[in-house]
């Protein structure tokens, strides 16, 4: 077996394809999951960029055998979705190990001083085969999160508090940041479960997080999707909803952030804030809401399920330091 470059495009979206040919949603398109179209199209725009790694094992005839993907960000490789690609047949055959293997051994010699890989998958299915090639080359597994998913039906929603709330955007962005640490990242409880994500529980990660929303990254964001909820006129909790451009889906509505500071909890705020923005995504033609939470929020999950939000995928990432 010999691991190549990929000389061209052509020649690596054949190989890719080829490989990707057992991969359940490369087969047939499925609800909200990845698909054939979508991975094309990010793989073109990927390969132009003349930092990509990408590579193909092949036997002595020529015969593909497997590729694997790397997009570089500076000091930081991402392994694409689902990759190694092996066919059925060849994943036994130490294939997809040498190919992570010289995938990392490549990225180190571009600079790459870590490398992540984010598994999701349906909710009810086993890890994907990738995951294993993962763990067996010891990157780390962080918390798995659980995806939720709702389709918003004719009837309006009726939350059990008639909340006064103020637009996100009266507040300063360190202000915003300073509520998401509050929620997130005070309680032992919290911490337990959201302490290893930094975007909610360090300062300038969560603040970075919020600019990169504030100013569209994920998608159209209006004042009145995010809120801040006031109880006796002081900040109480908040919520950020956002709708993504997103060609390959219905069109949905992604709750990005809900937090209830913990001294105002279990007063109802959290289900009537979700609830009042589910009656304005679907004034803003939203045919479903998606939310995705640490898998062992059950808080969260909870309240997500009271409302009739169903889980739909499970999401796990991988890193490793080069
Ligand atoms: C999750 C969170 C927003 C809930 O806010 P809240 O205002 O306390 O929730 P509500 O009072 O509206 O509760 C609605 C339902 O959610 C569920 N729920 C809420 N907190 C719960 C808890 N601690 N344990 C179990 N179920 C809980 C219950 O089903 C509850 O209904 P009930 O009170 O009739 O039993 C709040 O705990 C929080 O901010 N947590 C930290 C940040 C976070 O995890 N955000 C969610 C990320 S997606």
């Amino acid at each position: 077996m010999r691991i190549d470059t990929a000389d061209s495009w052509q020649q690596y979206l054949e190989s890719w394809s080829r490989c990707m040919r057992d991969t359940y949603w490369f087969k047939e398109r499925c609800f909200f999951d990845y698909s054939r179209e979508e991975e094309t199209e990010a793989l073109r725009e990927e390969f132009k960029k003349g930092d990509n790694i990408f590579l193909i094992a092949s036997d002595d005839c020529g015969d593909t055998l497997g590729t694997l993907g790397i997009r570089i960000k500076g000091e930081r490789g991402v392994i694409r979705r689902w990759e190694p690609a092996v066919p059925l047949v060849l994943r036994d055959s130490g294939v997809g190990e040498s190919l992570l293997e010289e995938g990392v051994r490549f990225a180190r010699e571009q600079g790459v001083r870590r490398l992540t890989a984010t598994l999701r998958y349906p909710h009810d299915s086993e890890k994907p085969w990738c995951g294993g090639l993962y763990n067996g080359l010891c990157f780390r597994e962080k918390k798995p999160g659980l995806q939720l998913i709702l389709r918003l039906n004719g009837e309006r929603y009726e939350p059990p508090l008639n909340l006064e709330t103020l637009p996100c955007d009266d507040f300063s962005d360190m202000g915003i940041t300073s509520f998401v640490i509050r929620c997130f990242a005070t309680t032992p409880e919290d911490i337990a479960v959201h302490g290893d994500d930094k975007n909610v529980s360090d300062l300038v990660s969560a603040e970075r997080v919020i600019r990169f929303q504030r100013g569209g990254g994920l998608g159209y964001s209006p004042s009145d999707l995010r809120r801040v909820a006031l109880v006796d006129g002081e900040p109480a909790g908040f919520i950020r909803n956002f709708i993504p451009d997103d060609p390959y889906r219905p069109r949905f509505g992604l709750i990005g952030q809900l937090g209830v500071f913990p001294e105002y909890r279990r007063r109802g705020i959290g289900i009537s804030l979700v609830m009042d923005s589910l009656n304005t995504l679907k004034k803003k033609s939203c045919e479903y809401a998606y939310v995705g939470t640490p898998q062992s929020n059950h808080a969260a999950i909870n309240l997500y399920e009271k409302i009739g939000f169903r889980p739909i995928f499970k999401i796990i990432f991988c890193e490793k330091n080069c």
